[in-house]
């Protein structure tokens, strides 16, 4: 480089301020404060899964000596140097392999999906490729004070965080030997679990494991009000049995959350002997289209015999969307942009109707309900409940909520300050009136624990399907 004069100074001023860097640095930028965007990681995205994924793990989660990309143990080696840090050392290492062989634009998007994974904010620029840039955005694990927000908006949002419904009362006693199975089996994980008229609970278990594949048991299983086996069906016709819903013919609906080549990724209506009545998407299809479902997690049926089913289970993959169809079974339209923005969705895990028709989204992944009317237009967002996993309103619009998920620490889950467990509260008000924890000891140890499929009875008794307990936990007023 030459040595600069007068006008050369005065040019790289003026670059240096166009570029934004000493800004950024002033302002102390973390990797908290939206430094990519949302459709850069989803191009990361598509770069992980051809060079990294075979090495680190479709989940991030590391194989042998290629160590976890997301999670606590990656976080912590990275907290406090800088996002050039992590890109110069990924750029010159990476893919072990092949190191240094993409772009500086794959490398910064790969990097924008791996702060993606970890539960960092989505924002309106993309990560940059320049490492000068890059090193004014330092890596933080946890959240900086949000007091140090010059604005207030930031010391205002803490104050809201400051109190999450934890500590509502629970005036619900629970019944975690309620259902008498028959002989020779054991309830394997279960999200799906309904009422009918009669007050018949149905269960559908994951054939005693957490997966009916390969499996011949029955996984739809019929218990009377007092918990007595009646009868099973369906062996062979699901892979992963995961939304239930009970419509007001007493037909019971299912999702099919997998798919192996001419099975799954189906949504199921039978009727209460258990006959087949029909199915929705194509078995063994896992797709976004108008009659496939990429991973259908959950179904409604309104009064007037709509259905609208939410399909999409991954984070940054596949469909983020809700399906209607008619009464006769005849896709309608879709929607769901991928996204945190208000009326955005990640993972539409649960659904239910208000009495006003309202659908109540539950969005797993975003920590929140988002409310649409049935023609899709977002009308409201809902975080008191927490980490929505299941979703229940009953005749009397009181809202069930079950969190699964909530954890303390970075990457999955992660939600700070919230404690998993069920949180009742108005499907009109919003507000939360109680809360049943969960009893898992040591939540943080897994990405789930306690209820996440959940039922209401005409009652007011609280069935919560249970994937890590294997069980489903019956909750009456004590
Ligand atoms: C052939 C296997 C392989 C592939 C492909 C691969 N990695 Fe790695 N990676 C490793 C191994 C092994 C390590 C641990 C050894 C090391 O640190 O160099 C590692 C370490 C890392 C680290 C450092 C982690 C830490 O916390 O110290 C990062 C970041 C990383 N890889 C990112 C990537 C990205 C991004 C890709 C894809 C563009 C990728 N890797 C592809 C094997 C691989």
């Amino acid at each position: 480089m030459r040595a600069s004069h007068g006008l050369g100074a005065a040019a790289a001023g003026m670059l240096a301020l166009a570029a934004g860097d000493l800004r950024a640095q002033d302002a102390g930028k973390t990797v908290w404060d939206g430094i990519y965007t949302a459709a850069q990681a989803e191009r990361g995205q598509a770069v992980y899964g051809q060079n990294c994924a075979n090495c680190h793990g479709q989940q991030l989660a590391g194989t042998g000596e290629a160590k976890p990309l997301a999670g606590p143990e990656f976080l912590s080696s990275w907290s406090g140097l800088t996002m050039a840090d992590l890109f110069d050392r990924t750029r010159t290492t990476m893919p072990m392999d092949r190191p240094a062989t993409l772009s500086r634009d794959a490398y910064a998007d790969v990097l924008a999906y791996v702060l993606k994974f970890n539960g960092f904010p989505a924002g309106g620029n993309e990560l940059a490729r320049r490492s000068e840039t890059l090193a004014t955005i330092r890596i933080e694990a946890q959240r900086p004070a949000a007091a140090a927000d010059a604005t207030g908006a930031g010391v205002l949002a803490a104050a809201h965080e400051a109190a999450p419904p934890n500590t509502e009362p629970n005036p619900y006693a629970a019944d975690t030997g309620f259902f008498k199975m028959p002989v020779g089996r054991t309830m394997g994980s279960s999200s799906a679990v309904g009422v009918d008229s009669r007050g018949h609970i149905w269960i559908a278990e994951r054939c005693g494991a957490n997966n009916c594949a390969g499996s011949t048991l029955d996984p739809v299983m019929e218990f009377d009000a007092k918990g007595n086996f009646i009868k099973a069906f369906g062996a062979g016709l699901l892979l992963f049995p995961h939304g239930m819903f009970i419509d007001a013919k007493d037909h019971i609906w299912l999702t099919d959350g997998h798919s192996e080549p001419g099975k799954g990724a189906q949504v199921f209506e039978f009727d209460s002997t258990g006959k087949v009545l029909r199915t929705l998407g194509t078995a063994g299809v896992s797709a976004e289209g108008p009659d496939t479902f990429a991973e259908p997690n959950a179904v409604v049926v309104a009064r007037d015999g709509t259905i609208f089913v939410a399909d999409g289970h991954t984070p940054a993959k596949g469909p983020a969307r809700i399906v209607k169809f008619d009464a006769t079974g005849k896709f309608l339209k879709q929607w769901g942009v991928r996204g945190a923005a208000p009326g955005q969705l990640e993972v539409p895990h649960t659904l239910a109707l208000d009495t006003r028709g309202r659908l109540f989204v539950g969005d797993r992944w975003n920590n929140r309900i988002s409310i649409f009317d049935q023609d899709g237009k977002f009308l409201e967002t809902w975080s008191q409940f927490g980490r929505p996993s299941g979703i229940y309103i009953d005749r009397n619009d009181v809202l069930y909520v079950a969190d699964s998920e909530s954890r303390e620490p970075q990457g999955y889950g992660y939600h700070p300050g919230w404690k998993r467990g069920i949180r009742i509260g108005s499907a009109k008000t919003g507000a939360v009136s109680a809360y049943i924890p969960d009893t898992e000891p040591n939540p943080d140890k897994g990405a789930t624990s306690g209820a996440e499929g959940i039922w209401v009875d005409g009652k007011g008794v609280i069935y919560g399907a249970q994937v890590l307990q294997k069980s489903v936990v019956r909750y009456t007023r004590k």
